[in-house]
């Protein structure tokens, strides 16, 4: 019966004539002489009408939300319709009747997460997981516009790099492993090999508490190149940033509209303000935190410094104690690392990076230090021991990263799917 389709974004651009159309039932609304429905595709939504001279009139009259179907009709321009054209429907087929849908309005946070698979057709949901795609996109192509080269390493691992409690640990055929919570031991491995690395893959962590801010599963770019120092990889990282902001500014218009935020992308600018961690505890204490030097930053101090500055903020120079032990030692600033943290308005930590250590001797020290025995995955260090060359990279949590550019109340609307320690459902 319908033979040429087009999407519901090239009907409105056409603005007048016959379209065919398909999509799903996002409301409707049954009267006497008349149904309307608000039909969705992926790229928009657009009203239809059908009246009760039309021969769709009893098939109109079966629709229920969510049902998919195909239709045909006149447009005209109305300005009370959601997007300012209405179908006058001529055809109507149903394909797939839906049953009553479970979600309506003011529902719960907890049962929407429950309906995940079936919550996300809604317009922010959609509009946020646009803009992801833009994003992770974005640094791909960036990226490898760079000369950097895609290398995967695997997600079961041996030892974990990140350590702490915050490892899944599972059962390897007998053998104990670990979920990898960072690319980094293979990234430095990749140096000799391949030079400029990056990786776009799952971390997990095993957080302890539910946060806005973090999942137990996230989406981790990060980045490793040979003969660099910490102030080229900052650069980088802000790149990274910068390009990402761009690319949604010129291409998620409709969904940032859709999400009512805007402005604080066209404000954000490169090269990010550079304080040392030093300067940062300063900062804070004369503005009414109270943090010691020595001690690491809260989710709060980390929102707490890019409020201050109303922009995203690059601290460096943390002290060593509470570095791990591949992070490179600042010989002019002695005691404190070569590393810095990217910290982003209302998210906080977004980035995380160093140029590394590359004294063999100066890590072992560390490791021992800190009780850390590599066991078996010492073979980390042969990345120092068989053509030992500076290098510095990042890791970058795509999730803040969105979270931030889209103003996401929590991280979980950042990912279709979130993992987090009480949901692993749906
Ligand atoms: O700060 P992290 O733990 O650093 C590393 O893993 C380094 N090995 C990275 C590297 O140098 N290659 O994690 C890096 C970033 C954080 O800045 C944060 O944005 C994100 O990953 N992240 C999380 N995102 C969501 N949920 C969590 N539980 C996260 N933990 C870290
Ligand atoms: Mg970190």
């Amino acid at each position: 019966m319908l033979s040429k389709f087009i999407t519901i974004e090239q009907a409105l651009k056409k603005k007048t004539g016959e379209v065919s159309v398909r999509g799903w039932v996002y409301r409707e609304r049954k009267h006497r002489d008349k149904v309307f429905i608000v039909l969705r595709d992926s790229t928009e939504i657009i009203q239809a009408v059908i009246s009760d001279k039309s021969k769709a009139w009893k098939e109109a009259n079966r629709i229920t939300m969510e049902s998919s179907v195909t239709l045909k009709g006149k447009l005209k321009q109305d300005k009370r319709a959601p997007t300012g054209y209405e179908i006058a429907v001529s055809e109507l087929e149903i394909v797939g009747l839906a049953e009553p849908f479970p979600i309506g309005r003011d529902l719960s946070e907890e049962f929407l997460l429950d309906v995940r698979h079936l919550a996300l057709r809604s317009r922010k949901l959609t509009a946020s997981l646009k803009i992801r795609s833009t994003v992770l996109g974005v640094l791909h192509n960036y990226l490898r516009k760079q000369g950097f080269i895609e290398a995967e390493a695997p997600s079961f691992n041996e030892a974990t790099s990140e350590g702490g409690s915050e490892v899944f640990e599972l059962d390897y055929y007998g053998k104990k492993a670990f979920l990898t919570q960072s690319w980094q031991f293979y990234a430095e491995n990749f140096i000799p090999a391949l030079e400029k690395v990056y990786a776009m893959a799952p971390s997990f962590r095993a957080e302890r508490s539910k946060t806005r801010r973090h999942l137990t599963e996230f989406w981790h770019c990060e980045v490793e190149k040979a003969w660099c120092n910490m102030d080229e990889m900052i650069k980088l990282g802000e790149e990274c940033i910068i390009e990402s902001v761009k690319a949604v500014l010129k291409s998620n218009k409709k969904e940032l509209k859709i999400l009512g935020v805007e402005d604080h992308l066209k404000k954000i600018k490169a090269p990010f303000p550079r304080i040392t961690y030093e300067q940062a505890i300063k900062t804070l204490n004369k503005n009414g935190f109270r943090i010691k030097y020595g001690q690491d930053f809260g989710a709060r101090e980390e929102k707490g410094i890019a409020k201050l500055h109303n922009n995203f903020v690059v601290v460096t120079n943390y002290p060593l104690e509470i570095l791990k032990f591949y992070h490179g030692e600042d010989l002019k600033n002695p005691g404190t690392g070569t590393n810095f943290n990217f910290f982003a308005p209302d998210v906080g930590e977004v980035l995380d990076g160093s140029e590394r250590e590359i004294d063999i001797e100066k890590i072992k020290k560390r490791l021992r230090k800190a009780k850390i025995d590599l066991g078996t995955s010492d073979w980390y260090l042969d990345s120092r021991r068989y053509g030992n060359v500076p290098h510095s990279g990042f890791g970058l949590g795509t999730e803040r990263l969105v979270q931030w550019i889209c103003k996401l109340d929590s991280i979980r609307d950042a990912i279709p799917f979130p993992r987090t320690p009480t949901r692993i459902h749906p």
